[in-house]
């Protein structure tokens, strides 16, 4: 038996997993997905990119990409029996319970759900990753009592998505920006989704529950729910001092700031917030208003200021989604949906060279009297 560690609270710095997928190498402030760094891909590639990089391990010739796109579109439609599912849900349901409840309802819909061979992972992670966008979209629409929309193969993957969302066929613009906050939110190495997900598969459990698990991780505002509470705390400031006194105010409370600190960049810029900064500002020029990009910036001056603390992920693409024209509630479970080709990644490396997670504690309760 190997001996066990001292407690680190939140497995703060431990090593939970041997992984090829992903590393983040904060010396060289770099995201290594499969051998290439993210932020280059995030200006180079685009999402269906990193699909093909994830599951097949090499991005795509124009062959290849052309195959992933035709498998992703062969799955858009969702078994009507998964919408009737959606549909009895209560409409006060939150996005992502419902996105959970619907990624449940298509494992019953797997013939072969038992059969963890790797090929038949890759197909079911491009069966799960066709639908995904059509849950997101439909289940939000049957919550709001909106007419749910069919997906538009003339469109590209994350084109569609975005229609599904809005109603409205994207500008170039629009879809390119989308596109990139998908391909930035795809991986991420092991934030507690991708720990949840991985400690669920270990006891070979499917890749349905696995994903469902990690659908509650990421709900959670320390977590995928950032990205939501950012908006609103935005909407709520208005100006760019109102939003200077908000943050003020929340720091003296010793609130936490949503869309500031990462575990592991912590004291450091998150590179994909630099990216969707620079998106931002490129949709805020286009609509002739810089208020949401200055009240952006202000925050981000104030708390290197106040805290030491730098903006992630979810503070830029909270107002670049905004931008967008997506619905506040829909901001997570698109950052799910994303992250749903990472995840599906994570688990199949678990499925193929799987040890069962089980931990030690530090008890500290009473003992039985002698
Ligand atoms: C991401 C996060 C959960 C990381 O948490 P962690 O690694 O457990 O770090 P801690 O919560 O222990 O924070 C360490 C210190 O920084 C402070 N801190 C961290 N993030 C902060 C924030 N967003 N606002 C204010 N203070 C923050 C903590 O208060 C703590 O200060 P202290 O040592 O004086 O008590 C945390 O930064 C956070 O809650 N951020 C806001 C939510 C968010 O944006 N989540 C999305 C993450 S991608």
């Amino acid at each position: 038996m190997v001996k066990a560690n001292a407690f680190l609270p939140g497995l703060e710095g431990v090593i939970a997993a041997e992984t090829a997928i992903s590393l983040l190498d904060t010396d060289l402030g770099q995201i290594i997905i499969k051998g290439h760094d993210l932020i280059q891909l995030s200006t180079q590639n685009d999402y269906l990119d990193i699909v093909h990089l994830l599951l097949e391990g090499s991005l795509p010739t124009e062959a290849e990409r052309k195959a992933s796109e035709a498998k992703l579109k062969s799955g858009y439609e969702v078994p009507e029996g998964v919408t009737t599912i959606l549909r009895a849900l209560p409409k006060n349901t939150h996005p992502m319970d419902a996105l959970r409840t619907g990624i449940s309802a298509l494992g019953g819909y797997d013939a072969v759900l038992d059969d963890r061979a790797t090929s038949v992972n890759k197909k079911r992670a491009y069966e799960v990753l066709g639908k995904i966008p059509n849950v997101v979209a439909n289940s939000y629409r049957i919550l709001n009592e909106q007419e749910t929309v069919s997906p538009l193969e003339e469109l590209s993957y994350s084109g569609n998505f975005l229609y599904m969302i809005t109603g409205k066929k994207p500008t170039e613009l629009e879809e390119r920006i989308f596109d990139q906050s998908l391909l930035l939110y795809s991986e991420h190495e092991m934030p507690n989704s991708t720990f949840t997900a991985r400690v669920i598969a270990s006891t070979q459990s499917d890749m349905y529950g696995a994903l469902m698990g990690a659908v509650a991780s990421l709900k959670g505002n320390l977590h995928g729910g950032a990205n939501e509470a950012v908006m609103h705390m935005l909407l709520e400031a208005k100006t760019v001092e109102g939003f200077e006194e908000m943050l003020k105010s929340r720091l003296a409370n010793k609130e936490k700031i949503m869309g500031f600190g990462h575990r592991v960049y912590m004291r450091k810029m998150d590179p994909r917030a630099l990216i969707m900064k620079e998106a931002l500002k490129e949709l805020c020029d286009l609509k002739g208003d810089q208020s949401l990009y200055e009240m952006c910036e202000a925050g981000e001056r104030l708390m290197e200021q106040e805290k030491g603390l730098y903006p992630n992920l979810d503070y830029y693409a909270a107002p670049v989604y905004w931008m967008l024209g997506v619905p506040i509630p829909l901001y997570t479970p698109i950052f799910f949906a994303a992250r749903t080709i990472g995840l599906c990644a994570h688990i199949i490396e678990q499925h193929d060279n799987n040890r069962l997670f089980r931990p030690r504690v530090e008890y500290t309760g009473d003992r039985p009297a002698l």
